[in-house]
């Protein structure tokens, strides 16, 4: 069954008489941003002698979905991390840029989801614990049920988080985004340790997502669904498509 068959079958609600556990992702907004969601004026990045990023520019608009293409090594980490540097919400990693400015609109606030998000997530505690600390106004109720959203039931939340899979990694990690309520979703790789069904609840969510997406993916069937622009990174430049995968892949063979 293709994948587009598969989400749409997700979405009919037949899957709600099967009893497999399945993740349950919802990007839900504490509030929408202003309409002009980032403005990048003349954003540039190299390492070295080699350039990564070329001075790019562009504007963003509340509601748009930004899929990010390119092999690996193309600059689509660099690209990220050049955009959320001291953005609102993202965290404080710290990364400079060479030049330019990612100037975010009003009241965003970006969730991030880095590409090793083991890194972000503090060893010596348990699942529960870290993700209480991020919010320890969220009640025990709710920081349950998020967490058995995602799978993680009853004793589970009290594993350390030492040992964790990549896949149970990825799956706390959403459930922080779920409390933080962005309206800005930076995603870079998300799938890469997801099984097919948390996959498959990630495509349903994020079409779903009423605010602005940049998703870095190599999967090509989440992009199609999901994308209305398309970044093309690679050899120090960033292409800038208006127009979803598709039109994107005809408008790559009209070259050949
Ligand atoms: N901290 C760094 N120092 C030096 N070079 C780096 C650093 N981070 C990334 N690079 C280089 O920049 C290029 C782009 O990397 P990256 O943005 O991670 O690509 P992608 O995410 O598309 O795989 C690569 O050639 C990589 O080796
Ligand atoms: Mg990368």
């Amino acid at each position: 069954m293709s994948r587009k068959k598969e989400v749409e079958r997700l979405q009919s609600g037949d899957l709600a008489r099967s009893n497999i556990a399945r993740p349950f992702i919802r990007f839900e907004m504490k509030r929408p941003s202003g309409k002009h969601a980032l403005e990048i004026k003349g954003l540039a990045k190299s390492y070295g002698e080699g350039t990564v990023i070329p001075p790019f520019t562009a504007s963003i608009t509340r509601g748009e979905k930004i899929g990010i293409l390119g092999r690996n090594g193309a600059g689509k980490t660099t690209l990220i991390r050049s955009l959320i540097a001291g953005g609102p919400g993202a965290g404080d990693e710290p990364f400079n840029v060479d030049a330019g400015v990612a100037e975010w609109g009003h009241e965003v606030n970006i969730g991030y989801f880095p590409q090793d998000p083991r890194a972000w997530i503090q060893t010596g505690m348990t699942i529960f614990d870290w993700l209480q600390a991020y919010d320890p106004q969220a009640g025990n109720e709710e920081l349950r049920g998020l967490l058995g959203q995602m799978l993680f039931a009853r004793d589970e939340v009290f594993k350390p988080t030492d040992a964790l899979s990549g896949g149970e990694v990825a799956r706390l990690y959403f459930c922080r985004l779920f409390l933080q309520k962005p309206n800005v979703l930076v995603f870079d790789e998300p799938t890469n340790h997801l099984d097919l069904e948390s996959i498959n609840a990630l495509n349903f969510a994020l079409q779903k997502f009423e605010g602005t997406l940049f998703l870095v993916t190599h999967d090509h069937d989440l992009i199609e669904e999901t994308a209305t622009r398309i970044w093309n990174v690679g050899g120090g430049q960033v292409e800038d498509f208006r127009g979803g995968y598709e039109e994107f892949q005809k408008e790559l063979s009209k070259r050949k």
